[in-house]
């Protein structure tokens, strides 16, 4: 039977909803205005698309947002120097970096500048640290919609066999970390990470119940690699070519037209986990604004 496809885009537009409810109740009750500034380094051309993404989302659900964009030879001082002046402005909840940075900046200096308590993307050591014991934190946005999609599916994640092919900072290694985890409503799985040095990657991904891909390597896994009903989480988001009118042509790390005639469930590329992205960043900006003018709030618990 085909797989039922994870439609990204509706649960996204559900808790937008929501946010943009309670962004207008923080205005008429407190007159507070969740701040996001979004900083892009130079003009590869999918992280420009990312970010205006960003830009657009926390436009529409009543933000104050600022962007800025830097020339791609900004020196790695000038760049520190704006986070410093972002991590003192009141007006402003949450810095995101967009990565990747052009190779003569250091991007661990530059996570570690950002004040942990405005890193709505959840990559700084501390709230990296606060995730793997468990504490209340900015989840990384990546994982927390994963978490989002499993929950709102309805998916068995308790006692399941989890595969996660990829171990990058920003998706392979939060997510095994919070899936084995015991928590709740989603968690308490037995995690299984694969990358470059495992021997028999077909061996693991077969096993998976729920098989989570972030390589970036485009339709790397085939029908033949996936176990009959298993719920499958891509994660890739490829360019493969363009379109006549110059739009970017994409596609996931799973082979989407094979895998889905044999999957439990799976999200297509694109409209399955990228929205979901977007959506985890203006939650972790809203509960920033919420903490900061101390109210009660999921990052401080
Ligand atoms: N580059 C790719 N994904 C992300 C993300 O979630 N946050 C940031 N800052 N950069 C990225």
């Amino acid at each position: 039977m085909p797989a039922q496809i994870i439609d990204g885009r509706a649960i996204a537009k559900e808790i937008r909803e929501n946010i943009k409810r309670e962004v207008q109740e923080l205005k008429e009750k407190y007159n507070i205005v969740p701040g996001l500034v979004t900083i892009l380094v130079g003009e590869n051309p999918a992280s420009v698309s990312y970010v205006k993404g960003k830009q657009k989302t926390a436009q529409d659900l009543g933000f104050y947002s600022v962007e800025e964009w830097l020339s791609e030879n900004t020196s790695e001082e000038e760049l520190l120097k704006l986070i410093e002046k972002y991590n003192k402005d009141p007006r402003i909840h949450g810095i995101l970096v967009q990565l990747p940075l052009p190779r003569h900046i250091d991007e661990r200096k530059v996570i570690y500048a950002i004040d942990p308590k405005k890193d709505v993307d959840g990559f700084h050591p501390v709230n990296v640290g606060k995730m793997i014991r468990g504490e209340p934190c900015f989840l990384p946005c990546t994982p927390y919609g994963i978490l989002v999609i499993l929950e709102k599916i309805g998916c068995q994640v308790e006692g399941a066999e989890v595969v996660v092919v990829g171990r990058s900072n920003l998706v392979g290694k939060p997510i095994a970390n919070l899936l084995m985890q015991k928590r709740k409503p989603v968690g308490n799985a037995t995690v299984t990470i694969c990358h470059t040095g495992t021997k028999n990657l077909n061996f693991h991904t077969k096993r998976a119940d729920i098989l989570i891909v972030a390589i970036g390597k485009p339709k790397f896994i085939t029908a033949d690699m996936v176990k009959e009903g298993a719920v499958v989480i891509d994660v890739g988001i490829n360019r493969i070519g363009t379109t006549l009118e110059g739009k970017a042509i994409l596609c996931g790390d799973v082979d989407f037209e094979s895998v889905k005639e044999k999957a439990g469930a799976i999200t297509p590329v694109p409209g399955g986990v990228g929205p979901m992205t977007i959506t985890m960043l203006m939650k972790n900006t809203l509960e920033s604004a919420k903490m900061w003018n101390r109210l009660p709030n999921e990052i401080e618990k």
